[in-house]
């Protein structure tokens, strides 16, 4: 879903895709590459990691790190955006962190890939939020990442992609707050009955 909803945008915006799969024939991704066009192509997680100049981690959180661990000489030097939660649905609905209070899922991707520059963002909206933020009410973005160029290249991707409100929030260990916005995020989602809302910080 994640990898799709911006795979689209940023092709959309001129940008080249490779969509990565478990399998370089992934049945999804083909359906995505034959809409999507020129700009859009795909591959293994392998492809994708040394195809982009920007990589974005949109992996189902209880398998990112052994993913990302798999490409990390291809990911070296580059910007990576980690766009995962560290949900745990193995006790059913709603799920839990596996990862929080001292650590993140952001830390344990960076650590895993020591030489790119990580940053964490978008985790924290329904990936129809993330394309068209106008769609959940123009809510606050927040990004955290050790690498303050790597931040500053994504702030503006975000704000190509409609973003207007971001916080820097700093390094990375910041995303333990925006991971543990998901309990809350998810609560919310069964109060309104709907994934297009989002947080807004608000400060006089
Ligand atoms: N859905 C949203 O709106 C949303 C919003 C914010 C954050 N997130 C976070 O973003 C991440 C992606 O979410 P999603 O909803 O797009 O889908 P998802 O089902 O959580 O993840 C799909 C991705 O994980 C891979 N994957 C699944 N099982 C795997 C396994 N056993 N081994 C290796 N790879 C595996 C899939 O590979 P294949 O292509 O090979 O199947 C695909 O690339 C999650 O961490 C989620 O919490 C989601």
């Amino acid at each position: 879903m994640v990898g799709e909803a911006l795979g689209t945008k940023l092709a959309q915006l001129g940008h080249q895709v490779k969509m990565g799969s478990r399998t370089a024939n992934n049945e999804s991704a083909a359906k995505w590459v034959k809409a999507g066009g020129a700009s859009a192509s795909q591959g293994t997680f392998a492809d994708a990691a040394g195809f982009g100049e920007i990589v974005f981690v949109c992996l189902k959180g209880e398998i990112a790190l052994e993913v990302v661990r798999s490409v990390s000489a291809a990911v070296a030097g580059k910007v990576v955006v980690d766009v995962s939660n560290p949900l745990d649905f193995s006790k059913g609905m709603p799920p839990s962190l596996a990862i929080y209070n001292t650590n993140s899922l952001g830390e344990e991707v960076q650590k895993a890939l020591p030489s790119a520059k990580v940053v964490k963002t978008l985790n924290i909206v329904n990936c129809e939020v993330m394309v068209e933020p106008a769609k959940g009410g123009n809510p606050t973005m927040l990004v955290c990442g050790n690498d303050p160029e790597a931040k500053a290249k994504i702030v503006a991707l975000l704000k190509s992609l409609g973003w207007k409100d971001i916080v820097d929030l700093g390094d990375i260990t910041k995303a333990r707050g925006t991971e543990m916005l998901l309990p809350l995020w998810l609560n919310l989602m069964g109060v309104f009955g709907d994934v297009r809302f989002g947080f807004k910080i608000v400060r006089s």
